[in-house]
């Protein structure tokens, strides 16, 4: 895609040209550092301004004329745009890399912001939607609660049944939503495969990349319709900010922007800019993730405490066919159970020393959780297993610590 800079009013107009203006012709790296951006930023800084801006002013009625009859490009008010975030946008769409270099990105308010901004927008009353089971919780609940009671319905089926995602699909059916891979398990799906069921019906397609990131899989290439991302994981990367990202083709990305202007879920400027000094270390980050995630993996399987470990590349995993062709790394998320109980699992977690104990991932920091006392506390142990969780199931984020460091504690704490 061509990267347009955002316009700087200050500065002259040759001194717009991105530094990057073609991500597909970088490498990730350089495309996390330079793309969206102009050579010149206002004031001659070097960082992109944060613009702390409710609502942007008009020299006179000709100039407002000229932006409604679009002859001009410009900010209007808070809620439909700003600067600080459109670079970021343009430096997300350009990670994501879509067909035909005609790609768009939405920043939102959270993760969960972006699912509700694009289920609201494209789900009519009386629509259906096919939805994966082992995906982000509240993902779920939102489609079986608020969007049922808009009278929208849903079938969930289980992520990776091919069969199923296809039996399920009726006539009213708009969209089929999916993560990949999913959470806690790590099913990644085989995205032409799904693309490919989706198209025959005429039905479209989301995918919630958050685990994998545009570094590890772009499923837009694979002519997933949107990618949804929470933001406040990888991407942004530090623990710091909440943020979301909605990214496709223009149209429905802009018809996407005109929702969000009466929903209103935007990304504050600050998070913005917290979100755009993240992504320049984002590649380097992804690389420590993902060797961390392996290094970890391998380690968990050997160790005799450990009855399971759920990580896409590991020979045993049942979509590691799928993964090593469709993803360039597996990321930092490594599943596995113990050999014990919730009350062995748990003293395993609180001997841990290095990660913290914490919902999210994506993070510098390492964080470690027992998915059974965290996102399903309120479930009894019988409710859990019937929606996949046991009790001596732990979910370990790696951060970008050493490995080795990882390691010696995770052996540390399995000695009990
Ligand atoms: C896969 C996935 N999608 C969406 C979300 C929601 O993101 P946020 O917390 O930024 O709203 C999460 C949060 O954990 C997630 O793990």
């Amino acid at each position: 895609m061509t990267l347009e800079p955002e316009r700087q009013p200050d500065i002259p107009e040759e001194a717009h040209e991105a530094r990057v203006r073609d991500a597909s012709e970088v490498g990730a790296s350089t495309a996390a550092v330079h793309a969206g951006e102009p050579r010149c930023r206002a004031h001659d800084a070097i960082t992109t301004p944060i613009v702390q801006s409710a609502t942007y002013t008009f020299a006179n009625t000709a100039e407002l004329i000229d932006y409604h009859e679009g002859r001009i490009a410009r900010e209007e008010y808070g809620r439909y745009g700003n600067p600080t975030a459109r670079t970021v946008e343009a430096r997300l769409a350009a990670l994501e890399g879509g067909p035909d270099r005609e790609t768009a990105a939405l920043l939102c308010a959270s993760g969960m912001n972006a699912v509700t901004t694009v289920l609201l927008a494209m789900l009519p009353a009386g629509s259906h939607l096919v939805v994966t089971d082992d995906s982000y919780r509240r993902t779920r609940q939102f489609v079986r609660t608020l969007l049922a009671r808009l009278g929208v319905q849903h079938t969930v089926v289980p992520a990776c049944d091919y069969a199923a995602i296809e039996a399920a699909i009726r006539p009213e059916t708009r969209l089929i939503v999916s993560e990949s891979p999913t959470n806690p398990y790590l099913r990644v799906l085989d995205l032409p495969r799904l693309v490919s069921i989706a198209r025959q019906r005429r039905v479209k397609t989301m995918i919630d990349a958050t685990f994998a990131t545009p570094y590890n899989i772009q499923p837009l290439k694979y002519g997933v319709d949107l990618v949804i991302h929470s933001a406040t994981k990888y991407l942004g990367g530090h623990n710091d900010l909440l943020a979301g990202a909605i990214i496709g083709r223009p149209g429905i990305v802009g018809a996407l922007r005109e929702s969000q202007g009466m929903l209103g879920g935007i990304c504050d400027p600050h998070s913005a800019y917290l979100l755009l000094r993240g992504l320049k270390t984002f590649a380097l980050r992804m690389e420590r993730h993902n060797s961390n995630g392996l290094t970890v993996a391998r380690f968990l399987r050997e160790h005799p405490r450990i009855t399971r470990v759920h990580y896409p590349a590991l020979p045993d995993h049942p979509d590691h066919a799928v993964a090593m062709e469709q993803m360039r790394g597996w990321g930092g998320v490594v599943s596995f159970e113990l050999d014990g109980d919730l009350e062995a699992t748990s003293r395993f977690i609180d001997r841990l020393r290095l990660p913290y104990i914490a919902p999210s991932l994506g993070g510098t920091e390492s964080l470690v959780e027992q998915p059974a006392l965290m996102s399903f506390y309120e479930l009894t142990t019988e409710e859990r297993l019937a929606v996949g969780i046991r009790n001596n199931l732990v979910r370990l984020a790696c951060g970008i610590e050493d490995a080795e460091d990882l390691i010696t504690d995770l052996a540390q704490a399995l000695n009990d």
